[in-house]
């Protein structure tokens, strides 16, 4: 019957309408993220003691940041455009001096609450706590903690 096969068409038209005009609660907040913007991940050597270098090695699948060694009080920092395709995950292995063993941290993942507003996301690698630390604007402090693994 074609006027039920209208009407039913005419009900999709309205139903796709009034999603795409509704405006999403976080329209504006997305909005002022630009799209590929670039992120910068800083890395801060927040290691107890003097001397005590920080081996860092990020990659995100063929894109290999290489291994960089910095010295305690200093930072090693690398920027990178999320992709609006792929998932953009940068996983990054640790080693230091007292603790020669590999420390495996994802540093970025787009999917994650945590990382998908941050345009500067600033990290600290201290030996005593539990792994690494992110820069955390409301408290002004590296309190935002995350185990290794
Ligand atoms: C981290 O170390 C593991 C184990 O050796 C290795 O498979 C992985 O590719 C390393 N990842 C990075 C980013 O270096
Ligand atoms: C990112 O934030 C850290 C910590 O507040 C600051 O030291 C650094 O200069 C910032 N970097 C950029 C590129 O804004």
């Amino acid at each position: 019957m074609a006027s039920s096969s209208s009407k039913s068409s005419f009900f999709l038209l309205l139903v796709l309408a009034t999603i795409i005009i509704i405006p999403s609660p976080n329209f504006r907040r997305v909005k002022a993220i630009p799209l590929f913007a670039k992120v910068d991940v800083e890395i801060i050597n927040d290691l107890d003691d003097s001397g005590n270098d920080l081996t860092i090695h990020c990659k995100y699948k063929g894109d290999d940041r290489g291994v960089h060694t910095i010295a305690p009080g200093t930072r090693y920092m690398f920027k990178f455009t999320p992709s609006w395709i792929w998932r953009t995950v940068f996983h990054c292995n640790f080693t230091w001096v007292t603790d020669p063993q590999i420390h495996h941290f994802t540093i970025y993942d787009q999917f994650k609450v945590r990382d998908r507003f941050c345009r500067n996301c600033t990290w600290k690698i201290k030996d005593y706590v539990v792994g690494p630390c992110k820069y955390d604007r409301d408290t002004g402090d590296y309190d935002d903690c995350y185990p290794w693994g």
